[in-house]
């Protein structure tokens, strides 16, 4: 990263700091879930602080199997809420998440467009092709990852095709002469693709001043070609800084390859942020939030991902790479489950230390448990080694480390010249372009 460059930060709109049993706490509002006043507050405060964008990650299943002790995936859907953020908000960018595996790309093309709209240029498309919900839309099976990037390219290219169907320039809106458009600027784009058939154009103009910024999720070898593609920014897990150099370097690469510039495409990795004032009231908050983690389910994401089931092992055993069963053919994540083995590789870590890593109880993501100060020390350490271009923040634990994010952490980074002190665009793209 070059030295007059800024981070590019953006805050998670799902409630990370209430996942395990943070939403028990007294003032966790967990009450608030459902209603746009909770998201809206975090938005606010996000402007205030001048990041570049809020975050709303997606699935379209519900997990009801950890239903009874948090909420799992229920949530809004993430471009209403952010079309009704919209309203309220002017300068940070809304970052939504649609997958390219069970919708019509014509829907899509015009939430997203509308959202621009709504928004005045702050529409963000976070690109996946999903985990899992294959039986909410007629699905025998879900795709493999192969074909669903597949269609993820294609799907990508007609949306963007559509956008282009109806260019602003054919607006008229000429009283004199009632014309109200050039409908010759306004074409068909007449797809017909191995995954889909679209005619086109779309009825709703293209809002031409700033372009919809994409990011990608997702990092296998296909992952990170399409993102090297398309993808301004890459939302991605990795745990260690070892991992984001590597992937920052690969995507770059890729980005070249594919005729753009290497510093087209921004890797920002999720962070997950235990926040306190002090180390050992950090640890304690990690610690409570998992208190009542479900070893059964840890035991069973480590067998998904590695084929390994170690339910019956001593905690204390080593997990080596002997141990290692070859790599199951369709995990839900390559990513995912690419950073497990990575990890039992490199560590041989004990059956107790694997129960507790970001790569089993949570998304893989790199994590700060500590002070201000440790977070701090950390992002910087992965700027100057040319880790990271950026990163969204999910605060973990209490609400306490959502508010350090914005009163201690964000304050301390624009202090360090490390970003920005205000906006100097109103649109996402502007923002990620900075
Ligand atoms: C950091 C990260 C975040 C993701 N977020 C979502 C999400 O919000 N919704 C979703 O359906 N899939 C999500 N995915 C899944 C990916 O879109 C993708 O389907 C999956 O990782 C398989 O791709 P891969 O083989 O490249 O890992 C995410 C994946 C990663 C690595």
């Amino acid at each position: 990263m070059s030295a007059r460059r800024k981070l590019h930060i953006g805050m998670s709109l799902a409630p990370t700091w209430l996942s395990g049993d943070a939403w028990r706490r007294p003032d966790s509002n967990i009450e608030g879930l459902f209603s746009s006043d909770f998201y809206l507050d975090i938005a606010r405060r996000s402007e205030a602080a001048h990041l570049d964008f809020v975050f709303c990650p997606d699935t379209l299943f519900l997990r009801t199997e950890v239903l009874e002790k948090g909420p799992g995936f229920s949530s809004l859907d993430p471009t209403m809420l952010l079309a009704s953020i919209a309203r309220e908000t002017s300068r940070v960018g809304l970052l939504t998440t649609i997958s390219t595996t069970f919708l019509p790309p014509y829907v899509v093309a015009r939430q997203l467009q509308s959202l621009h709209w709504l928004s005045n240029g702050r529409a963000g498309w976070n690109i996946v092709t999903a985990l899992a919900g294959h039986e909410n839309f007629g699905l025998s099976a879900m795709p493999s990852a192969e074909e669903r990037y597949e269609r993820a390219a294609e799907f990508t290219e007609v949306v963007r095709l559509l956008w282009q169907s109806y260019p602003e320039e054919a607006l008229m809106m000429d009283r004199a002469n009632g014309r109200f458009a050039d409908a010759a600027l306004v074409r068909p784009i007449d797809h017909s693709g191995s995954h889909l058939k679209v005619k086109g154009p779309l009825n709703l103009p293209t809002y031409a001043r700033a372009p919809i910024p994409l990011i990608q999720a997702g990092a296998s070898p296909e992952g990170r070609n399409f993102a090297a593609s398309v993808a301004d920014a890459v939302f991605a897990s990795t745990p260690d800084r070892e991992a984001a150099i590597d992937l920052r370097r690969d995507l770059r690469r890729r980005a070249e390859g594919h005729g753009r510039s290497p510093d087209a495409i921004n890797l920002m990795p999720g962070l997950s942020l235990y926040l306190a004032e002090s180390r050992a009231e950090a640890f304690e908050l990690f610690a409570e939030t998992h208190t009542r983690a479900d070893k059964a389910r840890a035991f069973a994401t480590i067998r998904e991902m590695t084929g390994l089931d170690l339910s019956d092992w001593p905690l204390e055993c080593k997990v080596t790479t002997a141990e290692l069963p070859p790599p199951p053919e369709h995990p839900r994540s390559r990513t995912h489950a690419d950073l497990l083995r990575r990890l039992i590789e490199r560590d041989s870590p004990t059956v107790e230390e694997l129960l507790w890593r970001p790569e089993v109880i949570g998304s893989a993501h790199w994590q700060v448990i500590g002070t201000i100060d440790d977070a701090f020390e950390a992002i910087r350490d992965w700027v100057e080694a040319g880790a990271i271009d950026g990163f969204i923040a999910v605060p973990g634990g209490s609400v306490s480390s959502l508010r350090l994010v914005f009163e201690a952490l964000v304050p301390r980074l624009a202090e360090a010249g490390l970003f920005r002190t205000s906006y100097s665009g109103t649109t996402f793209a502007d923002h990620l372009g900075e």
